[in-house]
């Protein structure tokens, strides 16, 4: 079915979008707590207008927003639509080219921070059911589930989601919150990684002293955090943790095969990303790099002087922020106290170290296929013109196995962004024309389902 009266909605589409896109929830600045709430607020609000009944209900951390549409009777499937209103912070912000709470579009792009991950892709959720609604009673059930803290590791969303678990029985979780393959190119989620978060703190002398006067004799907590994440990886790029690899699956052939089959040019990777050269663990393309192999990257390093100039200085302490992206069946657990194990073998005794984890997320692996699957596969190819692609993921998002695993629904990930599209960087952009094609795709994925 096909909805020709979708493009005299856009202009105001288009308007209430840059409405959401201006407040910013950013949920992890404490001084960004009302504007997070503000952001819950505008949705809750968006929800009912729609058509919705919708509420905030209340968390230790930011609300969830919580809309329903559950007229099509008990026999209908019922849909859970998850997404999240919190976005992250926008720094640096001198290299945005135009201010990232004030939507802009240049050549095609609206630029603004939240508008691929996630709020663009959440308003395209509520405006085709806006517009569904506005016609008669939908085919299927909705619970819509907005959450403020995705971009801080969802960590009040679990217990939310345990304790609600009858109000959000569903048949299938619906997400947008991921890329297209390639321009034109659609598809579908077969895996997410998962994450650990940790920080690592080195600590020596009680206090910072002249290098010259104590250097030599007294341990350096930066030289010894350098030495602790140089035995992270071999020089082949595999992680040298005793253990890590244990709970690797396997990945079947058929995925293997299917990663292989996709359009990818390295070359034109590296050049995306701007790297004078690419480096992963030997013997995988960088596809499954990204997709089926874990990670250890360092995401911060703080320690000493690193200011203007020389300043021969002993540091007291070195920190550094260590992640790690995990695939199945490996357990965050389980990472962080091999880690633990790791530090503690490697580490100088004259120093004193410690590993503390920030948070974590479960990998996520699709069965592809189902009902569900299947409409999400015949409402993109639909809207796009070509059957969409099954792709990986190397981002997180930790939810979604927990709600495989609570609510026994499969989920679905179909997003609408596009690579590049500089998620958590600077100068954040969604294509103009994915409002529309988006929104499309949506009203028939929801349409087809009716039984
Ligand atoms: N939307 C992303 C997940 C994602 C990233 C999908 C890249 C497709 C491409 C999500 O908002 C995200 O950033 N997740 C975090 C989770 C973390 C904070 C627990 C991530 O992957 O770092
Ligand atoms: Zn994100």
């Amino acid at each position: 079915m096909s909805h020709p009266s979708l493009s005299p909605l856009l202009p105001r589409l288009r308007e209430e979008l840059f409405e959401f896109l201006r407040i910013p929830s950013i949920s992890a600045r404490r001084e960004h707590k009302d504007d997070t709430r503000a952001a819950a607020v505008w949705l809750r609000d968006r929800l009912e207008r729609a058509g919705m009944a919708a509420e905030i209900l209340e968390t230790p951390g930011h609300p969830v927003v919580l809309g329903e549409w559950q007229e099509a009777g008990p026999e209908a499937p019922t849909l859970l639509i998850y997404g999240h209103y919190d976005v992250q912070p926008a720094e640096p912000l001198e290299l945005w080219t135009a201010p990232p709470f004030e939507p802009s579009v240049r050549d095609g792009r609206i630029y603004a921070r939240g508008v691929a991950d996630d709020k663009g892709q959440v308003f395209l959720h509520v405006a085709a059911l806006e517009i569904l609604l506005s016609q008669g009673p939908l085919p299927v059930n909705v619970i819509f589930l907005a959450e403020g803290e995705e971009e801080i590791g969802s960590p009040h969303l679990l217990p939310f989601v345990e304790r609600h678990r009858e109000r959000l029985a569903a048949d299938a979780v619906i997400i947008s919150d991921s890329a297209m393959f390639a321009e034109g190119l659609p598809s579908l989620l077969f895996s997410l990684r998962g994450l650990a978060y940790t920080e690592i703190r080195v600590r020596g002398p009680r206090s910072d002293l002249h290098s010259g006067a104590y250097g030599g004799a007294v341990p350096n907590p930066a030289t010894e955090l350098a030495r602790i994440l140089a035995s992270l990886h071999d020089a082949g790029g595999r992680i040298q943790i005793p253990g890590f690899y244990d709970d690797v699956v396997e990945w079947d052939e058929e995925t293997l095969e299917g990663i292989r089959t996709l359009p990818f040019s390295p070359e034109a990777f590296r050049e995306g990303v701007g790297a004078p050269g690419l480096h992963g663990e030997t013997g995988w393309t960088p596809l499954e790099q990204l997709w089926v192999r874990p990670t250890c990257e360092v995401n911060g390093l703080l320690s000493g002087y690193t200011g203007e100039g020389a300043k021969t200085v002993l540091p007291s302490e070195a920190m550094a922020k260590v992640s790690f992206r995990l695939v199945p069946d490996q357990d965050p657990k389980r990472v962080v106290a091999l880690l633990r194990d790791h530090v503690a073998q490697v580490a100088s005794p004259h120093v004193s170290v410690e590993v503390e984890e920030l948070h974590s997320g479960h990998p996520w692996r699709a069965r592809p296929g189902g009902p569900f699957f299947e409409a999400a596969r015949e409402a993109l190819e639909a809207t796009f013109g070509v059957e969409p692609v099954l792709t990986g993921e190397g981002g997180s998002i930790p939810i979604v196995p927990e709600f495989e695993r609570i609510l026994g629904a499969p989920a679905v990930l179909l997003g609408f962004a596009l690579p590049g599209s500089n998620m958590h960087a600077p100068d954040e952009w969604f294509p103009e024309a994915h409002l529309e094609k988006g929104i499309q795709t949506l009203l028939s994925f929801y349409t087809s389902l009716r039984s």
